[in-house]
């Protein structure tokens, strides 16, 4: 194998995701075939103790309060940003004026006018932008994936009958866990859960081209206030709950229902990222609940579906045994394997990151659900 050579990457967010992406780096020798290899040098978060888990991680080099400054040096090629929803725009374009790539985190700024903003600036200043989405890099999804790549026959599908993509939480369920700025409109969003969970449930759709034409949206606001967490109450007023009614016109077949869901209530649900395809002929069924199992069927006299157990399948070869299960760090080492070899043009023909495109037509949807569920109406898209 070549020597890869390093790419010189920032972080500006060191909460949960940011922390995350330095695991993710520091054990890179574990995968055999990527051609890029990153090295986290600089950290940057305006809480200053947040830096301080980030000054046993070898190789980082830069502390800083103020991206703005972290922006301004030379000694930076890619840069991960993983703050609040209200700042990613500015911060977006900041790193993108500042001639660095970006790993943007999602929803890819507040809203659609945004999201707009971002993509438009960074194809100006041809910057190279993908959006995080890691559940794709599972090998059941890949899978999933694999049965709708041209000439592939397994299973045969027939005529899709129905398709659906969801991604449920439950801990919002507890009424006493404390208000957080996802729980909140100005820091989440107009469109609450939509954009928070909403791209992992729109990535693998839209890039298998089940681009909806119509949505009938239903929206929940189940708990309106929360803790605040200094002893009083603070208003709760994003959505929870999002199921998005869709219609996809496939080549061959127009009107195939898609539902989209996304929800922060959905009891016996920790972190379930689930697909399922039924068609006339055969079904695909993938849950993280059951994260190593496929699920397929093929039509017959009797109905049932078949557990097929997976390996360590992933797009990138590893050195972990064939046999053993994949979880959430093993994934996102991936989807940053896969933008550092697609920013590098050696991606190949493995699967991409979320497109910049991609994640506007997600907003595009989450302002037809929100305009939907004001008028209780079916929305075409453009
Ligand atoms: N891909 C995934 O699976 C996944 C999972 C969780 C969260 N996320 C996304 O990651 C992003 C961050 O979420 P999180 O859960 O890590 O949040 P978090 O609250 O744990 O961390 C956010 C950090 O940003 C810092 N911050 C706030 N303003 C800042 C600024 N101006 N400059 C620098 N740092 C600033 C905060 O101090 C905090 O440490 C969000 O966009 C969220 O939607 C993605």
């Amino acid at each position: 194998m070549s020597s890869p050579s390093p790419v010189r990457v920032a972080v500006i967010g060191a909460g949960l995701m940011g922390r995350e992406v330095a695991s993710a780096f520091g054990r890179w020798f574990a995968l055999l075939d990527c051609p890029v290899r990153p090295e986290l040098v600089a950290v940057c978060d305006v809480n200053a103790a947040a830096l301080d888990w980030f000054r046993q991680v070898p190789g980082v080099r830069h502390f800083d309060t103020d991206h703005r400054t972290l922006l301004a040096r030379p000694d930076i090629d890619v840069v991960y940003v993983a703050v609040p929803h209200h700042l990613h725009e500015q911060i977006y374009l900041d790193v993108l004026r500042a001639g660095k790539d970006l790993l943007a985190e999602k929803p890819f700024g507040i809203d659609l006018a945004a999201a707009r903003r971002v993509r438009d600036e960074a194809a100006r200043l041809g910057r190279f932008v993908r959006v995080s989405s890691e559940f794709p890099f599972l090998p059941g999804v890949q899978r999933v994936l694999a049965a709708f790549r041209p000439g592939n026959a397994e299973p045969q599908l027939g005529k899709i009958l129905s398709l659906r993509s969801s991604f449920l939480h439950s801990s919002d369920l507890d009424p006493t866990k404390p208000i957080n700025w996802k729980r909140q409109v100005r820091f989440c969003g107009e469109a609450g859960v939509m954009n928070d969970l909403g791209l992992h449930v729109t990535h693998v759709p839209l890039r298998l081209g089940w681009r909806p034409v119509r949505l009938y949206a239903q929206l929940q606001k189940i708990y309106t206030e929360r803790p605040d967490g200094k002893g009083g109450r603070a208003p709760c007023d994003t959505w929870d709950n999002a199921t998005l009614h869709c219609t996809v016109d496939l080549p061959d077949q127009p009107g195939v229902p898609l539902t989209l869901e996304t929800k922060r209530m959905s009891p016996t649900d920790t972190n379930s990222w689930e697909i399922e395809v039924l068609g006339t002929d055969g079904g695909l069924r993938y849950s993280t609940k059951q994260p190593k199992t496929l699920w397929t069927y093929e039509r017959g006299k009797e109905q049932s579906w078949s557990a097929t157990d997976l390996g360590f399948a992933t797009p990138f070869k590893t050195i972990t045994g064939g046999i053993f299960e994949p979880g959430f760090p093993d994934i996102l080492q991936q989807m940053w394997a896969a933008y550092l070899a697609e920013r590098a043009g050696q991606l190949g023909d493995r699967f991409a990151c979320a497109t910049p495109d991609e994640a506007v037509t997600q907003h595009e949807l989450w302002a037809a659900a929100l305009q939907s569920h004001a008028t209780q109406s079916v929305v075409t898209l453009p």
